[in-house]
């Protein structure tokens, strides 16, 4: 790691909300002996025709829980010349799944069959060609929310029809996928530039492992196929700190989604891995000296 020799920090983490994982940065931070400051995001105006206090600062992390908050900073943050983890087309990417498969896709590398129609009767004849048990997610969301799997057309059309009654902007993308018979668990890995730094199993009884969903975490030793299927997911959507998810299914590891803002409190301790530290030391590597 390099050694910083001045106090005055170049780095930021930026914040809405103080989670458990935003308290271990901080605590890396301070172990690390890296000078750093807080933004509190919602005390952030910016006037575009001035100069920008956080414009000194070589790299800032993102951390906001608000998506469309951590975007529009990290695009800010770029415009005026800091290394914003991640970038924004990271974020931007991540943060909507068919664009994620869209990047997946043009970088070949496996995800689970994924399609996608704007109108019910092309997602319906979609969904007779994929073969039901289908799964339908909002193309932005997370924590499992509102990812749901559909046994026969009926519930597909009840499905569509809240959405066409409830939804927003978001619930006009009609996004499937194959339904992925897998062991009981999934996989999270752990991205820090080009690294993979650890990896969780994610156990469950119910099909959905979110650890927000109840899902429990115990160690998964990294493997040739994890860490390979896992750098190219990372690349694909243009790197910095992800998390990714995988499926195991017959025809091997599948990318389910690649996470921005990755949460951790669960695993350091399961793991081993201190990955607050990683993500400080990866930053700290990013300051550029002068
Ligand atoms: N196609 C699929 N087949 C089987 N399980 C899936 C599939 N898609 C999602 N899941 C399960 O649902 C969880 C949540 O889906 P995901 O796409 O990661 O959405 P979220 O952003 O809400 O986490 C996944 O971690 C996985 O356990
Ligand atoms: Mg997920």
């Amino acid at each position: 790691m390099m050694t910083l020799t001045t106090e005055t920090p170049r780095i930021a983490v930026v914040y809405d909300r103080l989670r458990p994982e935003e308290r271990m940065l901080f605590e890396a931070f301070e172990r690390e002996k890296v000078p750093f400051d807080q933004l509190y995001a919602p005390h952030i105006a910016v006037d575009f025709s001035q100069d920008q206090s956080f414009s000194s600062y070589d790299v800032i992390i993102e951390r906001c829980v608000s998506q469309t908050r951590g975007l529009e900073l990290s695009r800010i943050f770029t415009a005026y010349g800091v290394t914003c983890i991640n970038h924004p087309n990271v974020i931007e990417t991540c943060g909507d799944k068919l664009a994620t498969n869209a990047a997946l896709a043009q970088w070949k590398v496996p995800a689970p069959r994924t399609g996608v129609a704007f109108e019910s009767e092309a997602i319906l004849s979609l969904c007779e060609t994929f073969g039901y048990p289908i799964v339908m997610k909002p193309v932005v969301g997370s924590w499992g929310r509102m990812v749901s799997k559909l046994n026969d057309r009926d519930a597909v059309e009840a499905v569509l029809e809240h959405k066409e009654t409830l939804g927003g902007p978001a619930h006009k993308i009609l996004y499937i996928q194959e339904y992925v018979r897998k062991p009981g668990r999934d996989i999270r890995t752990f991205v820090v530039g080009d690294e993979v730094i650890a990896a969780i199993y994610r156990n469950s009884e119910h099909w959905i492992t979110n650890t927000a969903r109840g899902g429990s975490a115990t160690n998964c030793p990294l493997y040739d196929e994890l860490v390979e299927v896992t750098l190219g997911a990372a690349k694909a959507v243009g790197g910095g700190v992800v998390a990714v998810d995988l499926v195991e299914s017959e025809r091997g590891l599948l990318v389910v989604e690649v996470n921005h803002t990755m949460e951790f409190r669960n695993s350091v301790t399961t793991t081993g891995v201190d990955i607050p530290a990683r993500v400080v030391q990866y930053a700290a590597s990013l300051v550029v000296r002068t």
